[in-house]
């Protein structure tokens, strides 16, 4: 948004274009933008001006030039606001109206654009429905675009930034939020909650003269009485004059509630000049300004002629309330790179790393406070689920991998006979499939060509079909009768590292909502929600170790041959871990089932051969210990992945353990795979090899 130096439409657009392209490293699948229209033929004066394309931010621009044929690209404004937004489906396939700013009606009176996920969506937008709204997307993100409006229609005295304010409050899970609006031209409010939010600023003069900014309270205004799942009409709780304590930047604001207690210019002259860019990461506005300030939870961030407000909901200001909050403005001391990739080398290195979030984001609004876990994409067929004969899962590859990760917690909170087919081999074999079989297709990009065939042979002989994916819209999505999203966000390094997590984790969310009604497994499912409200600092944890596995990757990159060994939950972070290795460096790497140890494999083990043992204080512990006495017994020196309550006792001796927290059994081997991908990613790095984009191998592979 600029102010007092006028800029063209077209300049407009080419700085939101342009934002867009440089979030293009985080993934997306489509991307949209919205301007003013003003004086388009056929359309009020005020016109929104909304493009919205699926694909890549190029298909966008072509569209964009081509659609504004009929604008003038060069009139000039003083002050403006544009949004635009690339997009990775949460809810609704990726396509043109899925995509953002979502609109509020025809006319575009209000556009949002969102990152994150509206838990409750499907409460407000019946809501909405009953009152009369139409709904044009699959997104959750609609709903919000539709409520500012019908509070909007409801309230028309109110301002801008009352109307989010009210909106947000009915809001549940998480978002990063801007809008722009029609009836409210110029202007532009964003908020956040769970999702990160930032305000650059940029002065005609280089460097603002303050680095706090004073955060203001506005006293609440309820559209209804209750908690957002319960949107009811309670009008007569709506009232009260907002109390608002207001300190901005820019020019001095007016309007009906934000009477500032003192504005800030940013330097004494009068012939000055503010921009601001609001983006949910720092690389999208780097290059107009390195001064930023960081949004808080439920901060609103507010401009208005040009000037730049925050304010908090409070109700009831209390005394101690009056010392404002701040938000310091920072300079960012980082150029584009170093912010895109942020500290890392590389993607694969980057998703490692974000799965501290990512495994959030897959439990998010699924495991809830109470204990209850709610997968809603499967709720309507639970009951069938639970008759079933047998549960199978289909899948290839790392995905494969994390249903051998899952088999027996879903055997045993499901009691159920569970059976693990690679889709190629599944299809050679033609296998027997009855009508009571229910069938489960893991598959991170949901296009892969084998469990894509396997799911629509099984749907053809009458199985109930499940898609667990992380792609909204990809085939098997749109093939399964129902599904889960795993919510992983993009992956875009070739070998998987987050969606593995979060493969684990939808699945053993399914074993629990499948047996939330055994009171015999009350305690063990007690015990795993507990293990799972901890995982995100765990794996925090486990990612400390980073330095420690590189220089065992020091140790071992030159190596012809690595084994991996381990038995029961941690079997799967085996198998996984051999597949990163081999994938990634292209050294013979394999994972060895430990109980098979003394029929084959150790007949290869002596003081020359690389190991690596994945030991944890399980039901199989005693077992695991025999293993490694066998190992020992020939001369192997194994490299330890172990949980903190094995005792030093008994790895006494061995050259590295790496420690990750103790945690449930059937989550344990979450925290075990993490070692093996940092150690596969430091010997294919060692070996000056890519990372991200391994020989041979293609990310989603869509031909048998
Ligand atoms: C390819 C990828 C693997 C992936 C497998 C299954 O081989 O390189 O990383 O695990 O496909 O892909 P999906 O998208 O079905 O999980």
């Amino acid at each position: 948004l600029n102010f007092l130096t006028p800029k063209t439409r077209k300049e407009i657009a080419d700085i939101l274009i342009q934002g867009l392209e440089r979030m293009e490293y985080r993934g997306y699948d489509s991307a949209g933008i919205a301007i003013d229209a003003g004086e388009v033929k056929d359309r009020p004066h005020d016109a929104i001006f909304l493009f919205r394309k699926a694909g890549k931010v190029s298909v966008l621009a072509d569209a964009l030039e081509k659609g504004s044929i009929h604008l003038d690209m060069t009139k000039e404004y003083a002050i403006h606001c544009g949004i635009a937004h690339t997009r990775w489906a949460t809810h609704g396939s990726p396509k043109d109206l899925n995509s953002h700013p979502q609109r509020s009606n025809d006319t575009s009176d209000f556009v949002v654009v969102h990152n994150g996920i509206i838990t409750n969506y499907r409460e407000i937008k019946e809501y909405l429905l009953k009152k009369g709204h139409k709904f044009e997307s699959e997104t959750d993100t609609e709903v919000i675009a539709k409520l500012i409006q019908h509070v909007h229609d409801r309230y028309p005295d109110f301002s801008f930034r009352q109307l989010v304010e009210i909106v947000i409050q009915q809001l549940e899970g998480a978002f990063a939020l801007a809008f722009k609006s029609r009836k409210f031209p110029g202007q532009l409010v964003a908020t956040r909650r769970g999702s990160p939010l930032l305000v650059g600023i940029k002065t005609n003069n280089g460097r603002l003269t303050f680095d706090q900014f004073p955060v203001s309270f506005s006293k609440a205004r309820r559209f209804t009485s209750t908690t957002a799942t319960h949107l009811r009409d309670h009008d007569e709780s709506f009232c009260g004059t907002p109390t608002v304590l207001d300190l901005s930047i820019g020019a001095v604001p007016s309007g009906d509630n934000a009477s500032p207690m003192s504005s800030i210019r940013p330097f004494g002259s009068s012939a000055w000049e503010v921009e601001y860019f609001v983006a949910s990461d720092a690389a999208a506005i780097i290059e107009h300004t390195k001064q930023v300030l960081y949004l808080e939870d439920d901060d609103v961030a507010f401009v208005e002629n040009g000037a730049l407000s925050i304010h908090r909901i409070k109700r009831g200001l209390t005394e101690k309330d009056k010392t404002l909050p701040t938000r310091e403005v920072q300079e960012i001391n980082m150029e584009l790179q170093q912010i895109m990739m942020g500290s890392f080398q590389t993607y694969m290195q980057k998703e490692i790393f974000e799965q501290t979030e990512s495994v959030v984001n897959t439990m998010r609004g699924r495991v809830l406070p109470s204990g209850e876990v709610v997968l809603g994409g499967i709720k309507e067929f639970v009951a069938d689920i639970k008759r079933c004969r047998r549960l199978l899962m289909v899948a290839c590859g790392t995905s494969y991998n994390s249903a051998i990760a899952c088999r027996q917690i879903l055997e045993e909170l499901t009691e159920l006979p569970v059976v693990l087919e690679l889709a190629s081999d599944f299809l050679d074999r033609e296998t027997p499939i009855f009508r009571d079989d229910v069938a489960i297709f893991v598959s991170q990009s949901g296009e892969t060509a084998d469990t894509l065939g396997a799911l629509r042979y099984c749907k053809l002989h009458g199985a109930l079909v499940i898609g667990v994916t992380n792609t909204v819209g990809s085939s098997i999505c749109r093939e399964s009768h129902c599904g889960i999203h795993i919510n992983a966000g993009p992956e875009i390094g070739v070998a998987s590292t987050k969606a593995y997590t979060s493969q684990m984790l939808s699945l053993l969310m399914l074993a629990l909502v499948l047996s939330e009604d055994r009171k015999s497994m009350e305690q063990r499912r007690g015990a795993i929600i507990d293990a799972l409200n901890n995982l995100s600092g765990h794996i925090s944890d486990v990612l400390k170790l980073d330095s420690e596995v590189k220089e065992i990757a020091k140790e071992i990159y030159k190596e012809k041959s690595l084994l991996v060994m381990g038995r029961g939950f941690n079997f799967a972070t085996c198998l996984e871990g051999a597949l990163k290795i081999k994938e990634l460096s292209y050294m013979h790497c394999e994972g060895i089932m430990s109980g098979e140890l003394k029929h084959g494999p150790l007949a290869m083990v002596d003081e020359d051969l690389a190991i690596v043992m994945v030991i944890c204080k399980d039901n199989v512990y005693k077992k695991s210990l025999n293993a490694l006495q066998q190992v020992i017994a020939r001369g192997g020196r194994p490299i330890i992945i172990a949980d903190q309550s094995v005792p030093d006792a008994d790895l006494a001796g061995m050259p590295h353990v790496l420690r990750v927290p103790t945690t449930v059994d059937c989550v344990q081997n979450i925290l075990t795979v993490i070692p093996l991908q940092m150690l596969s990613y430091h010997i294919a790095d060692l070996n000056g090899l890519n990372v991200d984009r391994p020989r041979n191998l293609a990310k989603s592979v869509t031909v048998e």
